[in-house]
């Protein structure tokens, strides 16, 4: 496969290489694209140094496969370019995920519905992604209602700039902020930008593409998202009610027995999901599993994932394997 990363000097980026390499992708070629401020730079894959270029060069190269993370705008203008040239465009912005002709896709839900005329395919939310792998096979066996959900999100989900400027508040340094008010020390109600309604976007993502992935309108999603100062990793409290009862050993055994999903509960030994130790781990760890006692039909639970593997770089990487895989590309 010929593959083109685009934004591979980003955050995103940089652990994109890092999951291909490890996965062992089959790259014959590899075109590492980013803005005109990086081309001519170099970054290394497997060993070896590459020369960064700009998108029109990759456009011209056709890549079989492009892997974007390079923010809204470029995918909006770029994402069709490659599309008309015969690439599968994954894109890991926010620009055609609720694009009613596009494909959201977290593999293990709903991959099989790709074929080979999907030229851009969209990956979710990070803080979505990690949310549907443990809502999923709950909602299967007994049907969501409503989902309550407040996010404490971590600030490598902004990008290297946010990364940056709490690197220099601990250093002491008066540096560029990504944010309007310090982070560290300091939680933000506050992921990306706030809307019409009062919500911000990223919680209106959280609304809207449980929803798509899942295929099913019929149940709703209330979301407050908070940027925290944890380096990586994003956490969830989650309330659920559905409309059918549960018991928990069995949510625990529905869970434990998912793809991808590792359930860490036990309240005797303190064991429960933290960023710390989702760090640099492809799974959605679940824990603090309880029952919500002022309600009927309703579970508690506490979803910690790295953002930057399964909530973006591991699902694309997973989208594209699944694409080569049933030679979709
Ligand atoms: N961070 C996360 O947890 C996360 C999770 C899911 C999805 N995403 C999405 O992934 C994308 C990248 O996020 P990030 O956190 O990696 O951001 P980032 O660290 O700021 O990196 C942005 C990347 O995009 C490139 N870029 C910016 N403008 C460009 C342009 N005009 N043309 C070509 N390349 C351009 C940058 O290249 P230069 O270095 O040359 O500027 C850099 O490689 C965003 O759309 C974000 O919403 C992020």
């Amino acid at each position: 496969m010929k593959v083109a990363v685009v934004g591979a000097t980003g955050m995103v980026g940089e652990v994109m290489l890092k999951v291909l390499a490890e996965r062992n992708f089959p790259i014959t070629e590899l075109l590492l694209v980013a803005s005109e401020r990086s081309v001519g730079k170099k970054l290394a894959y497997k060993g070896e140094d590459y020369t960064i270029i700009g998108l029109a060069d990759a456009v011209a190269a056709k890549p079989h496969i492009a892997i974007f993370s390079a923010g809204g705008d470029t995918s909006l203008e770029w994402a069709p370019k490659f599309a008309e040239v015969g690439t599968t465009v994954v894109d890991n912005s926010s620009a055609w995920r609720m694009d009613p002709s596009k494909k959201l896709v977290v593999p293990e839900i709903n991959a099989d519905g790709l074929t080979a005329t999907d030229k851009i395919i969209a990956n979710p939310n990070c803080s979505t992604i990690q949310l549907v792998m443990a809502l999923a096979p709950l909602h299967k066996k007994y049907k969501m209602k409503r989902v309550v959900i407040s996010t404490y999100q971590s600030v490598s989900g902004t990008g290297v700039k946010a990364v940056r400027q709490l690197e220099n508040e601990i250093a002491g340094i008066d540096g560029e902020m990504a944010y309007p008010y310090p982070i560290g020390r300091n939680a933000l109600p506050h992921c990306d930008v706030f809307l019409e309604n009062g919500y911000t976007k990223e919680e209106m993502k959280l609304a809207r593409e449980p929803q798509k992935i899942l295929d099913d309108r019929t149940f709703s999603v209330s979301a407050t998202a908070v940027r925290i100062p944890t380096a990586g990793g994003h956490s969830e409290s989650v309330n659920v009610e559905f409309l059918n009862d549960f018991e928990l050993n069995e949510v625990r055994k529905i869970l434990n027995d998912t793809p991808g999903v590792t359930v860490q509960d036990n309240p005797d030994t303190n064991t429960y999901p933290m960023p710390i130790y989702a760090h640099d781990k492809d799974e959605v760890f679940v824990g603090r599993i309880r029952r919500d006692e002022t309600q009927r039909n309703t579970l508690n639970m506490w979803i910690v994932s790295d953002n930057l593997r399964k909530g973006a770089a591991t699902n694309a990487v997973q989208i594209a394997e699944y694409l080569v895989d049933k030679k979709l590309v």
